[in-house]
């Protein structure tokens, strides 16, 4: 699917953050399992990540970036006419974690849904939500992406543990005047979902002693065919989305990868033409937090002073499905619209 933005504008007018305080860093994860701070680092560019605690479920991860980003944007939760929530970990498989989170939020007006798309899941999001808004049918959503992957990654298997962390990103999205959402660009190769995908726990095969015991509730990767898609992807994806929207990848101030691993982003930037100074990185600090990297990345970048009003902004996710998809906007800061 590929589009550009021809309704009403829409912005990200609200961003909230929220990683989990336990810090894991990699000479401990090597007291777990036979890897070295030096291989994880040279093949992923991770140093820590972090892990909720014992009390925390995706939808308390949620929570406090849900709202930072209303208070950001200056809404109630009363205001919101849609909560959508991007994860792979939600609390259980139903209810939704959104209606949870709308709950907690107080947005007894709003619909709420819980969206899979693996870590593009927040793309995803926020493409639904720019079509809820442009079409007339919303005035603010709620856009969350939060993944809690401890609970799902098998800590007997260097080969994915050591890749995963977890935490939120939250985004009001809402009419604007000027900049917001310039074309979206999504797509989806269910041929290769099996190169990442977690077994048990659904129809086909229900939780039993069975699966438990064969550890088929954990997640399962070839890391090689998806690392291959992911290079892939990121490239074609970006391209696409820049070429609809009729903008040079010069034009591109900020571009915010899918922060999976730190040799994967690198040859993207390169293919696409993109330095170093206008690729923002954050894997070191969280892994691959799923559908919450590229908000906890955005997070990160306004907090840096890399995201400025008018900066235009490339954003690309690929993940599990196996999905990708890229969007391209101008940032808004600011509060000259109305509420
Ligand atoms: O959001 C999407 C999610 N997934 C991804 O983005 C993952 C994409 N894939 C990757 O990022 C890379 O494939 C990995 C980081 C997972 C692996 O890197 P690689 O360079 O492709 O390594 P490899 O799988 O080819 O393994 C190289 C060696 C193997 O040993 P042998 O067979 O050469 O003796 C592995 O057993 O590294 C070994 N190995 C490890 N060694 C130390 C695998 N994991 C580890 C580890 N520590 N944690």
């Amino acid at each position: 699917m590929i589009g550009v933005c021809n309704g009403r504008s829409v912005s990200i007018t609200g961003l909230g953050c929220y990683a989990p305080e336990r810090v894991l860093g990699n000479d401990e994860l090597s007291g777990m399992v036979d890897t070295s701070d030096e291989w994880i680092r040279t093949r992923t560019g991770i140093r820590e990540r972090r892990i909720a605690a014992a009390h925390e479920a995706t939808s308390d991860l949620c929570l406090p970036a849900a709202e930072a980003a209303l208070a950001d944007a200056g809404v109630k939760g009363s205001e919101l006419d849609l909560v959508i929530v991007a994860t792979i970990t939600a609390d259980m498989i139903f209810p939704s974690t959104a209606a949870i989170l709308a709950d907690r939020l107080g947005a007894e007006r709003a619909a709420a849904y819980d969206l899979s798309a693996g870590c593009t899941g927040f793309v995803y999001a926020l493409t639904q939500g720019y079509g809820t808004i442009s079409a007339g049918l919303a005035r603010r959503v709620l856009v969350v992406g939060a993944d809690t992957l401890s609970r799902v990654v098998d800590w007997d298997d260097r080969s994915t543990c050591v890749l995963f962390g977890d935490g939120a990103g939250a985004v009001v999205l809402e009419p604007v005047e000027r900049g917001g959402f310039h074309a979206f660009e999504l797509g989806a190769d269910g041929a290769g979902g099996m190169d990442l995908y977690m077994p048990a726990g659904g129809s086909r095969r229900p939780a039993s002693a069975e699966t438990v015991a064969a550890r088929e509730h954990y997640v399962k990767m070839n890391g090689r065919e998806v690392y291959k898609f992911a290079t892939r992807v990121l490239v074609s994806s970006a391209k696409a989305v820049l070429e609809v929207s009729g903008k040079d990848v010069g034009d591109v101030d900020l571009y915010v990868p899918h922060q999976a691993n730190l040799r994967i982003i690198e040859h993207a930037a390169k293919k696409l033409g993109i330095e170093e100074e206008r690729v923002f990185v954050n894997v070191d600090r969280y892994g691959n937090t799923s559908s919450g990297s590229i908000p906890l990345a955005l997070g990160d970048a306004r907090a840096s002073g890399r995201l400025k009003d008018g900066a235009l902004v490339l954003m690309t996710g690929m993940g599990a499905g196996l999905t990708w998809g890229s969007n391209v906007m101008t940032w808004t800061e600011g509060r000259e619209y109305e509420h």
